[in-house]
């Protein structure tokens, strides 16, 4: 499973980057919002920290500006994928941006029937969000478990990537459902490593270490 980190803050990202964790980055307007700066600039500035896909998130919805904007971003770094709303225009320009031999993230998906779709028209990933599934008293999970199900019975390429993940146990969950990738904010990948029993026993360990008078050299 590959981990991406769901930020447009570079320090963020430098940090997770180091740990050899990351796979890649996802980006969308309200993170590049928060972070206050220059969508290009950023972009390409991440694009130099991490290899992997980095999604940079095109602004219009019409198929002709949408291509425009997805080769503009696409110019930034060979490791820029283009990402989509699914719309019938974004279906349309994935398609199209696909054959151009472009990657493509097709995003805001709710619906196994989108994915289904986004599938068809060749996207690189589809980004389904659970959080935002669940804040609606529905099961984010099942979206997964779902679009899973189909992309095997018909040996479809498009990599899931588990978007709008809010828990560790989200990330549990997406693992056991066969995701391929899970996109996480900073505070999520963090809560990764954490377990009390770990503390706890690591505590332990170094106090008794301690008493052995040993150094290890
Ligand atoms: C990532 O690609 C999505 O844009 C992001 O995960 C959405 O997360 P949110 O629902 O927490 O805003």
């Amino acid at each position: 499973m590959k981990f991406f980190l769901d930020t447009a803050n570079v320090d963020e990202i430098r940090e997770w980057n180091a740990t050899g964790m990351l796979d890649g980055v996802t980006t969308n307007p309200s993170l590049i919002l928060k972070s206050g700066r220059d969508i290009k600039e950023t972009l390409a500035e991440i694009c130099e920290i991490v290899e992997g896909d980095v999604s940079g998130e095109v602004a219009a919805t019409d198929y002709e500006q949408m291509l425009k904007e997805g080769r503009t971003l696409a110019a930034i770094a060979k490791n820029i994928c283009i990402k989509l709303p699914i719309t019938l225009d974004g279906v349309r320009a994935c398609k199209t941006l696909v054959d151009e031999g472009f990657k493509t993230n097709m995003t805001l998906c709710f619906s196994p029937n989108q994915a289904l779709l986004v599938a068809k028209a060749g996207a690189t990933y589809v980004s389904p969000f659970i959080g935002r599934v669940d804040d609606m008293a529905s099961d984010g999970m099942a979206l997964i478990e779902d679009i899973r199900t189909i992309f095997d019975n018909y040996s479809f390429e498009t990599q899931i990537l588990a978007a709008s993940i809010r828990t560790a146990n989200h990330v549990k969950d997406c693992a056991l459902a066969g995701a391929d990738v899970a996109t996480m904010p900073p505070s999520t990948i963090t809560q990764l490593v954490k377990h009390p029993l770990t503390d706890k026993g690591l505590a332990d360990f170094l106090s008794d270490w301690e008493k052995t008078g040993q150094t290890i050299s």
